[in-house]
């Protein structure tokens, strides 16, 4: 293995390897892409081959370096499979960013059984598997960040998305413990706590509409684009924090809406079902 990433003229991070997962589309592309400009090596992880693909083909051209691997994470072997490659591929590992995740928008009591459970493996389950595994590369190397994309619902719960808080409130406090063991050894741990992004997540035609889904569609420019998350991440590197809100303004406005929360909390409050299976 070559050397860590050392100071370079205003890229610090040039020659750094980076896994980036969900990094076929939405904001983990757009993570994969400005990390590119700043000169990392990057795992490009997730399922769809071909989409992958394109990601991998524009940071090429734009002069990039990365690499790519379809892999399902949810795959019991997955971890250490993207470790192994990760190996073989990034000279010097130094950065793991656990974007990929899905969303299903629905009452919990109307989820197939089970079904939900395939969210907690996603979102929750198998990134701490991918830490879990990474973890041993960046503590010999003494050096290194591991990144999750979280949610602002850690905050803020949504109706028809309880697995989905959950498991991002369950992030914010695994990330937050994670960098108070290791802070001291040289590795850094930031969870990325987005609002509502223009993605495809929660988009597939099953689901019923969800709460930030309206709200986008009621007001459109309150969805956030993908780069702005990115730009998010790429400050981290620089200036590493626990957690951070994007946009920033969401970590003042959240105190206000805590205390507001038995208001706004009767306003979120679901009818009671009525006929059909996605009431
Ligand atoms: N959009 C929002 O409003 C928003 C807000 C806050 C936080 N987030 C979080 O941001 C992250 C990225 O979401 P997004 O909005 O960019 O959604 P997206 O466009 O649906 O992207 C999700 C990514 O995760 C990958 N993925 C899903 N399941 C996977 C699996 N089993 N194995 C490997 N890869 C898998 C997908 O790739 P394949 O389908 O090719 O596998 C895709 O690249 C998620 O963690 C999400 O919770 C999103």
């Amino acid at each position: 293995m070559s050397s860590l990433p050392g100071p370079g003229p205003g890229r610090p991070f040039a020659g750094a390897g980076a896994i980036v997962t969900g990094a076929s589309r939405g904001i983990g592309a757009a993570i994969a892409r400005a990390l590119a400009r700043e000169g990392v090596h990057l795992l490009l992880v997730a399922r769809n081959a071909d989409r992958l693909s394109t990601v991998q083909s524009e940071i090429a051209s734009a002069g990039g370096t990365a690499a790519a691997l379809a892999q399902d994470l949810t795959a019991p072997e997955a971890a250490e499979r993207v470790v192994q490659v990760a190996r073989e591929r990034l000279e010097a590992p130094y950065l793991l960013v656990n974007n990929a995740g899905i969303a299903t928008a629905q009452r919990f009591d109307r989820r197939p059984p089970g079904e939900w459970e395939q969210e907690l493996v996603t979102n929750l389950v198998a990134p701490l598997r991918l830490t879990y595994a990474f973890l041993p590369t960046l503590l010999r190397a003494g050096r290194g960040h591991v990144i999750f994309t979280g949610s602002a619902t850690a905050d803020r719960p949504l109706p028809r998305l309880a697995v989905y808080s959950a498991t991002k409130a369950a992030l914010r406090g695994f990330g937050r413990a994670l960098d108070l063991e290791l802070v001291r050894r040289g590795v850094r741990v930031s969870v990325v706590e987005p609002v509502y992004v223009r993605t495809e997540l929660g988009r597939r035609p099953t689901d019923v509409e969800a709460p930030l889904e309206r709200r986008a569609r009621e007001h459109p420019r309150s969805a956030l684009e993908p780069e702005v998350v990115a730009c998010a991440v790429v400050r981290l590197l620089y200036h590493p924090r626990p957690v951070v809100h994007v946009p920033w303004t969401w970590a003042a406005s959240r105190g206000a809406l805590n205390a507001l929360d038995p208001i706004l909390q009767r306003r979120w409050r679901l009818p009671p079902p009525t006929a059909g299976p996605s009431a």
